[in-house]
Formats: C-alpha cells, sequence, structure tokens
C-alpha cells in the first residue's frame, strides 16, 4: 500500500503537491554549449511531471562554481531562456518544479572555468575527478568577506533569474560537500572571521543566502537541502554538531517550504548525531522535512506513516522509471535502476 504518498500536500498557501513524492536532483550532464539546458532535457523533465515536485539537477549560479562537465547553469540570459524550455514543457503536463542552486566550492576546478576554485578556507578535497580521473582537486582560494558578500548577492540573483525561467521556486543545495557545506563543517572551515570560529559563525553563510533568497523570491518557495551529516566530499567532526544546532534553531524562526536532507542512503548513521541524519532533522526542525537515501514506496509509505518525514525524494529510481508515479497508482512493478542508464537523457 501505497496510498498516503500518493495524496496531496499543501506545502503553504502558495504551493499544493500532488502527491508526496519529490523527484530528487539528480545532476546529469547532459547541457549544450555555453551550459544551456536543452530541449532533450526539457523532454526528460516532463517526462517526469507527475511527481508532486521535480528538483532540478543541481545548476551553478556563477562558472566557477562548476566542477563536473556540461552541468546547466543560470547566470546567462541564454541559461535563462533553456531552462524556460524545462519549466514550460513540464507545467504543460501539470507539473512543478523547483531550481537547485549550486556553487561546488572546492570540488570545482580550474580545468572548467580557468581560475583557482574558491572556499571558506584554503583546505584541498584529496582525489581525482570522477569521469576525469587525471585531474587531480586543487588547492582552493580562501574567500574575501567582501567575495562572500558578493557571493550572497549571486545566489539571490540566481533565485530572481530562475522565477524568471518559470521555476515554481528554488532549492539552495546547502549539502554533499559543496560551498555552503564546506562552511558548516569544520574540516573545511578554519575562518576567524565573521564567518568561522563559533558554530553562530559558520551557519552565517548559510543563513544570509536563505534570507538573501527569500526577500527576493517568498520563503513559501525556497527549499534548503543539508547533510548535517559529513558524508560526500567532506570529512565530518563532533564539533560540527553545534554548527547544525544553531543553524535548525534560526531556521525554524524563518519560513521555508521545507527542509531537505542530503544523503545517499538514510539507513547511515553518525555518532554526533545520535543516529541517522533525518531523525536528527526532525527532531530539531519544525518545518516540513524531506526524507530521501534508498527509499522504495513501501519503505518511504511507513516512514512517512511513522512521521520521520512527511514528503520523500526519489532519485536513482526516477532515472529508471519516468513513470514512476503511475507504476504506483496502478500497482505496477518498478524497473530497476543501473548505473550504465546514466549515459542517455531517457
Ligand atoms: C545525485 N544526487 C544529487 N544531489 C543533489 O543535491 N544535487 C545533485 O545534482 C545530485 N546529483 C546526483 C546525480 C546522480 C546520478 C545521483 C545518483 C545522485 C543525490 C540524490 O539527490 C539523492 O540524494 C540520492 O540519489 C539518494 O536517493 P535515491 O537515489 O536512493 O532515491
Amino acid at each position: 500500500m501505497t496510498a498516503t504518498l500518493l495524496e496531496p500536500y499543501v506545502l503553504n498557501d502558495t504551493l499544493t503537491l500532488a502527491n508526496r513524492i519529490l523527484m530528487a536532483p539528480l545532476t546529469r550532464c547532459m547541457a549544450g554549449p555555453g551550459l544551456v539546458p536543452t530541449q532533450q532535457m526539457a523532454d526528460y523533465y516532463a517526462r517526469r511531471a507527475q511527481v508532486g515536485l521535480i528538483i532540478s539537477e543541481a545548476t551553478i549560479i556563477r562558472p566557477d562554481g562548476q566542477g563536473y562537465p556540461n552541468t546547466p547553469g543560470i547566470y546567462s540570459a541564454g541559461q535563462i531562456a533553456g531552462w524556460r524550455l524545462v519549466t514550460d514543457a513540464v507545467h504543460a503536463q501539470g507539473g512543478k518544479i523547483f531550481a537547485q542552486l549550486w556553487h561546488t566550492g572546492r570540488i570545482s576546478h580550474s580545468f572548467f572555468h580557468g581560475q583557482t576554485p574558491v572556499a571558506p578556507s584554503a583546505v584541498a578535497w584529496e582525489g581525482t575527478l570522477p569521469r576525469m580521473r587525471e585531474l587531480h582537486y586543487e588547492l582552493p582560494r580562501a574567500l574575501s568577506e567582501a567575495e562572500i558578500a558578493e557571493l550572497v548577492s549571486q545566489y539571490a540573483q540566481a533565485a530572481v533569474n530562475a522565477r524568471e525561467a518559470g521555476f515554481d521556486g528554488v532549492e539552495i543545495h546547502g549539502a554533499n560537500g559543496y560551498l555552503i557545506d564546506q562552511f558548516l563543517h569544520h574540516e573545511t572551515n578554519l575562518r576567524q572571521d565573521g564567518y568561522g570560529g563559533t558554530p553562530e559563525k559558520m551557519a552565517r553563510f548559510a543563513l544570509e543566502i536563505v534570507d538573501a533568497v527569500c526577500r527576493q523570491i517568498g520563503g513559501e518557495r525556497v527549499g534548503l537541502r543539508l547533510s548535517p551529516g559529513g558524508y560526500a566530499h567532506l570529512k565530518g567532526d563532533a564539533r560540527d554538531r553545534a554548527v547544525f544546532d544553531h543553524l535548525l534553531a534560526e531556521l525554524n524562526e524563518r519560513e521555508l517550504a521545507y527542509l531537505h536532507l542530503g544523503i545517499f542512503d538514510d539507513s547511515l548513521t553518525f555518532d554526533y548525531l545520535g543516529g541517522r541524519a533525518s531523525d536528527y532533522l526532525r527532531a530539531h526542525y519544525q518545518g516540513h522535512l524531506v526524507g530521501v537515501g534508498n527509499y522504495n514506496p513501501q519503505s518511504a509509505q511507513e516512514a512517512i506513516l511513522a512521521e520521520r518525514f512527511d514528503l520523500v525524494a526519489i532519485g536513482r529510481p526516477l532515472i529508471a522509471n519516468p513513470d514512476y508515479v503511475a507504476r504506483l497508482q496502478q500497482g505496477e512493478p518498478l524497473v530497476a535502476y543501473d548505473e550504465s542508464m546514466l549515459t542517455s537523457l531517457v
């Protein structure tokens, strides 16, 4: 039984979703020249418009945010026009779509844009780029406070651009070890100025972006993705707990559409969070919570009935099953996901 999953869900006065299933943001590296979304991408998203809300693949807010080939942007007129193809196609099928706003920070590479990557502090991530194994991650340059202020306004501008492109809202990508997350963890934030050294200062960049974006497009159209447990592109630290405790208390004072966990497998546990990251967020955040990470329809339905979270984001199974919702409605089995499916946009 998956009845609860398929029921409409009221996020706020502005947005009611057709069901509790979100399409998780999924980077596909298929943008065209100029990092412009294509008609093929529009068709791909439109095929999935039956979910309650699509979160777009992560979308860079400026050129030096790029960390992978052919990831779309949302800073040029051409990119905004390309996204308009996508949002029109999704809306024509009755769907809703948010843009995920992204800067990879130290997970960027000069190979893509010719500049030294920027980050809270000059600490490199060990390792090489996926699918480009000959490229090692570089030592990033620490941002100045003036550059941080500029980035905050560029996130806000990206949200304005997203609305101009027809998106119903945005999700700020604060998860998975990218720029915003790098400010929230001790391994990557060694600053001793206004943006580091205490939990309040480490959470400041994230909160300034949330506030700037909400001021531009209204909090009811803004989601935030967070990874309180360090698990991708950085190492967690017991001291990070106080940063997230503070951040979540501050978020409870604000009107966001939802908070979304960033993780690949929600059965992972973190000592400093006292268990699963989703349970930690549920205990500390009072708004709508989106769970994710290896859920199937049955386990998602159970988790929602147990009130562990309110909505579920589905990633890989939606790559394998564009008609995921129709299959649930009709009680048809799902096609199993396989990595080979990443080579084409079906
Ligand atoms: C992802 N994920 C991801 N997360 C994110 O916040 N922005 C992104 O652009 C991407 N891109 C991405 C690409 C691919 C190919 C995969 C498999 C995953 C993570 C994704 O949103 C989700 O959290 C995980 O896939 C776990 O959910 P599922 O796949 O188990 O339902």
